[in-house]
């Protein structure tokens, strides 16, 4: 049985502060469907108004209690509000190298991402996210220029009935092992590996490789987010993509054994 840290049980104290704020601060500021009033209300606090990452709760993963600064994560620097204006997104059901379709973001904006304190923004509706979705592509060219072509059409994702057994999961550690996933995540996925303190992503901040035996997936835990993180890989984190590299089979067994060292089997 994996115990929660300290540090993402306070995490999470910290995000749950921000979905409240986020149900009763904005509600008075917009009152139609606009995707930049929306923005302006949900948004620009993290993502700040030029699209660039600099709103002012830069100093999320800080909070001050009885006038003392604590840090919810010390070694992790990676919850930084995202900048738009290069369009590297990480969480695509698109190959690496492409854009993210507008149900990828729409899902996202839906969810929230709650290890990285992003709320979730469940109570608006496929226009009002639209509008939104239409807005943040205004801070980059690159949508313009709309690079996807026939090759970022999205990945099947189609769990077979094997993930998740043990056999499974014993072909899976091969190709962990294989493949130096343990370079970055650590032998035991604790995000520890020799190569974890020397990543760099790609807005030039310090990025700790995923732990898997941590209450909190950016992704979700559940299988189909996993196969969808090593076949498209999280652009921009240093996550690569292993689509080329891996048969889809070999993915899922990698799947199980990711479920494995997450205590789930
Ligand atoms: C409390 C701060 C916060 C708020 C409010 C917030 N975000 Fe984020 N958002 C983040 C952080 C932090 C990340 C970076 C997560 C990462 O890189 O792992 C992020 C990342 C993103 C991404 C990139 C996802 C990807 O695939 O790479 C999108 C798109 C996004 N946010 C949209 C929005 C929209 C739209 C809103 C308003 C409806 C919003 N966010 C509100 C903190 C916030
Ligand atoms: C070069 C370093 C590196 C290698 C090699 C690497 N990863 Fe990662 N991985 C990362 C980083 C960094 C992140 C965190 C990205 C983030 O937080 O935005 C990550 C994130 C992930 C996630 C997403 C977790 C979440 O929060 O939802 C999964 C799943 C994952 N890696 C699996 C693997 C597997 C399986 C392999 C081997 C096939 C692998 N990784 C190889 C660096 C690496």
């Amino acid at each position: 049985m994996i115990k929660c840290k300290k540090g993402e049980l306070i995490g999470i104290f910290v995000f749950l502060f921000f979905v409240t704020a986020s149900i009763f601060v904005p509600s008075t500021t917009y009152a139609t469907d606009d995707g930049k009033n929306l923005y302006e209300g949900r948004c620009l606090l993290c993502h700040g108004p030029l699209g660039d990452g600099k709103g002012l709760v830069k100093v999320l993963p800080h909070f001050y209690k009885f006038g003392k600064l604590y840090t919810t994560k010390p070694r992790d620097f990676t919850q930084k509000p995202r900048d738009f204006t290069n369009a590297v997104f990480k969480f695509r059901t698109t190959p690496s190298g492409c854009l993210p379709t507008d149900s990828d973001l729409a899902e996202l904006i839906k969810n929230g991402i709650p290890k990285a304190y992003m709320p979730p923004n469940g109570d608006l509706n496929q226009s009002e996210i639209s509008s939104i979705i239409k807005y943040i592509k205004t801070f980059s060219k690159i949508w313009e220029e709309n690079p996807n072509d026939a090759s970022c059409a999205p990945i099947a994702i189609n769990k077979p009935d094997y993930v998740g057994t043990l056999e499974s999961a014993a072909k899976g550690k091969q190709i962990w092992v294989k493949m130096k996933c343990a370079d970055c995540h650590g032998e035991q996925g604790r995000g520890d590996g020799p190569k974890s303190g020397d990543i760099i992503d790609d807005w030039g901040n310090p990025i700790l490789p995923f732990d898997f035996t941590s209450c909190a997936a950016k992704m979700t835990f559940k299988p189909e987010s996993g196969y969808r993180a090593f076949s498209t890989g999280l652009s921009g984190s240093g996550m690569p993509s292993y689509s080329d590299s891996l048969s889809e089979e070999e993915r899922w067994h990698l799947v199980s054994y990711t479920l494995m060292l997450m205590g789930k089997i």
